[in-house]
This record gives C-alpha cells, sequence and structure tokens, in this order.
C-alpha cells in the first residue's frame, strides 16, 4: 500500500509539474517550447519566461508544462480538492475577502465564486501565463465580476494589513522558494482571527511543505489543525495534506 501511494505520489507531483522551490534547479524544467499538443512558446497560455513576471528573474513559478495543458489536467482531476478547498470559505459572510496564492488557472476560485458569489475572490500567481489563463477562465464562466487575479508572488502579496479573511492555497507551497518570509507575509495580510487553509502532497520524498509552515514564528500563537485526505471521487487516494491554522483575535 505504501509503495502504491508513492508511485501515486511521484506520478501525480509529475503531472501537477511541480519542482523543488530551488530557484536554479526550476532552470532545468523551463518550458522548452515544445509542448506535446503542438503549442510552441509564443501560443497563449505557455508558461514561458519573461519580462512582466511576478518574479526579478521572470521566474514561471516551477511549472513545465503550459498554462492550458495544466488546466486541462486541473479541471479534470482536482476538481474534487478544489471543491473541498472552496468550502472552507462557507462560513464567511458575505463582503468578506479570500485570496487563493498559486491559483494557476483559477479553478479553486471558480469553485468559489459560483458558490458564494457574494465574496471577494482573489488569486495570485507567480506566472503571467497562469495570471492569464485565470483570468480567462473567470470571463469564459461569467464570473469574471467576482473574481480578482494578480501577478504576484506569496512573499510580497498586493494587498494591504488585516484585509483578507481566508488565504487559501492547493498544491503551491512546495515551489515557494522563502516559506518563512511567505508566511510574515500572509500573517500580515490576514485579519486577527482569520484563517490560512493550505492543501499540498502529503510527503513526497523530503517535502513536506505544509510542516514547514506550522513551524513558522508568524503562525505562533494559532490554533493549528492537520489532516490527511483524499482527492475526492476523481482521485480517491489518500494523496493530500490540509493544515489549517486560525491567528489569534488581538
Ligand atoms: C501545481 S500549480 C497549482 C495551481 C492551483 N493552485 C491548483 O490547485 O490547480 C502551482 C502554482 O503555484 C504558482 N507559484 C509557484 N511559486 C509561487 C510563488 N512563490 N508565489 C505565487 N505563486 C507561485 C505556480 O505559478 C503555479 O501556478
Amino acid at each position: 500500500m505504501r509503495r502504491l501511494l508513492n508511485l501515486a505520489h511521484h506520478g501525480l507531483h509529475r503531472l501537477a509539474a511541480t519542482g523543488p522551490a530551488r530557484p536554479a534547479h526550476r532552470a532545468q524544467h523551463a518550458p522548452d517550447g515544445h509542448a506535446p499538443d503542438g503549442h510552441g512558446p509564443d501560443r497563449p497560455g505557455h508558461g514561458r519566461r519573461g519580462p512582466g513576471t511576478g518574479r526579478p528573474d521572470g521566474d514561471d513559478g516551477g511549472m513545465s508544462v503550459t498554462g492550458e495543458q495544466y488546466d486541462r489536467f486541473a479541471g479534470r482531476m482536482l476538481a474534487g480538492l478544489h471543491r473541498r478547498a472552496a468550502s472552507e470559505a462557507a462560513d464567511l459572510p458575505d463582503g468578506a475577502a479570500v485570496l487563493d496564492i498559486g491559483t494557476g488557472p483559477g479553478r479553486l476560485l471558480l469553485h468559489l465564486a459560483a458558490r458564494r458569489p457574494g465574496l471577494h475572490a482573489h488569486g495570485v500567481d507567480v506566472s503571467p501565463a497562469m495570471v492569464e489563463r485565470a483570468r480567462h477562465n473567470a470571463a469564459a464562466h461569467g464570473l469574471a465580476a467576482h473574481i480578482t487575479v494578480h501577478l504576484g508572488e506569496a512573499a510580497r502579496l498586493p494587498f494591504d494589513d488585516d484585509t483578507l479573511d481566508l488565504v487559501v492555497s492547493t498544491l503551491s507551497v512546495h515551489h515557494w522558494p522563502d516559506v518563512p518570509a511567505a508566511a510574515r507575509e500572509i500573517a500580515r495580510v490576514l485579519r486577527p482571527g482569520g484563517r490560512l487553509v493550505v492543501y499540498d502532497f502529503r510527503g513526497v520524498a523530503d517535502t513536506r511543505p505544509t510542516g514547514a509552515l506550522a513551524a513558522c514564528p508568524a503562525f505562533a500563537g494559532a490554533r493549528v489543525e492537520r489532516r490527511t485526505l483524499s482527492g475526492g471521487p476523481t482521485l480517491p487516494l489518500p494523496l493530500f495534506a490540509r493544515l489549517a491554522l486560525e491567528l489569534p483575535r488581538r
């Protein structure tokens, strides 16, 4: 069973085009411009490097597939996970603000806005191609009025202090190059009593991103919940870890 789970972890990890968060390593996984579907580097949605990215080095967020390819995968395989993550906002009042960090093609935002149109749903991603894809998806689903997607990086969020009620993130934390800096930034933008809920791979080799987040001093005093869960009907294996942190009320 453990062997089967490890195989599933690695397969999914590759499919989701994840890679260690070190920039030097990421360069080896840069898009080669020849996607299997024949889309070249100039096609919209391709995760190519270039000016105007969320990081000074024009980083692509560690993704080695095009925005369109990843979007097809996420729409089919990760729907259960995204639905589950969107349900984290169920108890928020209308008018509350939610942020999805590393939103990719914004599938979680679509679930969120469809279910709770009274919320302000924001997404941030370091990849311009993903931001473009997420905006395209919001418009294509008639949800553009409820969703705002920003180009940005987890450790430098484009929000004022104490402005968000909930921060969520799915399958992105293992890419973040500086988890403690991101933790400080998330704690800065969350209101007192706000929540961070992160879903990521449960344990691919040495990747234990949710554990690293929970250990950050920025979350000292937070109420912590950890859980293992499956990807729902589309991925019924215990592949994911859920970490929920609730900041103390000041
Ligand atoms: C595997 S995808 C997950 C996308 C989406 N959350 C999902 O569940 O389908 C990881 C995403 O995280 C983004 N990302 C990587 N590092 C980031 C960072 N430091 N700040 C913001 N986004 C980042 C990547 O560009 C990519 O879109």
